[in-house]
């Protein structure tokens, strides 16, 4: 539905990408024929019902799996070298953070691996807790967070190396419906901020139409992309998008995509 301008750098190019897993009659498709490209800065969600391969398709870019067939690249490059050369940083549902160590040790700890000096990476780390808005705790251990300041932490220890390029898999969708919308506002301006590439996966239509830029819509069984779909929204305050008659309008068409085909109506798709 939508053609992305031509004058923009593809900074993830996914062609052809199938996926397959097991094998003879145990064999499931996971992904089939899947294209698209993500262009910098652009904020893409992968939307779809559970099932049909927007996981799959996060752990192929982050070179935690490999294709079947098909070929994707992040930056010009093998996910394997992106990755090695700390190209993005991934966030999951679940924060994992690693619990005897502080907030602002868990930031740093990416940094810490990765030799950065202690003198170096203590600011950065302060910078990151302004950031996610987490200054006061960055003492705190993590079981003394909410679910939401968790996921806090995994976002700034994402950004900890400055990846140009974050990948997101369901990141809010533990969260409570107050902490989730919070935590999507200030995820646009984090983007803001940081200018990051960000490739959101989520199964909710109004999560995706309020932070996207573009929509891949991916049907399931095996998953495809259905639709590519343009994001329009009224300038001003992003916390009155979601009053907005565009973000209503642009729910109904993307809820229209899934509406389609009977065999995409899945109560994952709220
Ligand atoms: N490691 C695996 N082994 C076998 N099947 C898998 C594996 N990972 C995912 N699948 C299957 O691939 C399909 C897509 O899964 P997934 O990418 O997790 O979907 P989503 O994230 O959209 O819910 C599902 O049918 C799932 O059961
Ligand atoms: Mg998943």
């Amino acid at each position: 539905m939508s053609t992305p301008k031509t004058n923009q750098q593809a900074e993830i190019v996914v062609d052809q990408v199938s996926m397959h897993f097991g094998s003879g009659e145990r064999q499931v498709t996971a992904l089939e024929n899947v294209s698209f490209e993500v262009y910098s800065n652009e904020f893409v969600s992968l939307l779809g019902p559970s099932g049909c391969g927007k996981s799959t398709l996060l752990r192929l870019m982050a070179d935690l799996l490999q294709p079947s067939t098909g070929y994707i690249a992040i930056g010009d490059q093998h996910p394997r070298e992106a990755r090695l050369k700390r190209k993005f940083g991934i966030v999951f549902q679940s924060a994992t953070l690693f619990e005897w160590r502080t907030v602002k040790d868990n930031i740093e700890l990416p940094m810490e691996i990765m030799g950065v000096k202690k003198s170096e990476y203590s600011a950065i780390s302060n910078q990151l807790l302004e950031l996610v808005g987490l200054s006061k705790f960055k003492d705190h251990y993590p079981w003394q967070l909410s679910g939401g300041m968790q996921q806090r932490v995994a976002i700034a220890r994402a950004l900890s190396l400055d990846p140009p390029l974050l990948l997101m898999d369901e990141p809010f969708s533990a969260l409570d419906e107050f902490t989730k919308e919070k935590l999507q506002l200030d995820l646009l301006e984090i983007k803001r901020q940081t200018n990051k590439t960000i490739v959101f996966v989520t199964h909710s239509i109004p999560e995706a139409v309020f932070l996207s830029d573009r929509i891949i819509v991916l049907s399931a069984h095996p998953g495809r992309v259905h639709s590519i779909i343009q994001v329009e929204r009224e300038e001003g305050n992003p916390a009155q998008i979601r009053k907005s008659e565009k973000f209503h309008e642009m729910t109904a068409l993307v809820r229209n995509c899934f509406n389609e085909e009977s065999d995409s109506r899945d109560e994952q798709i709220v």
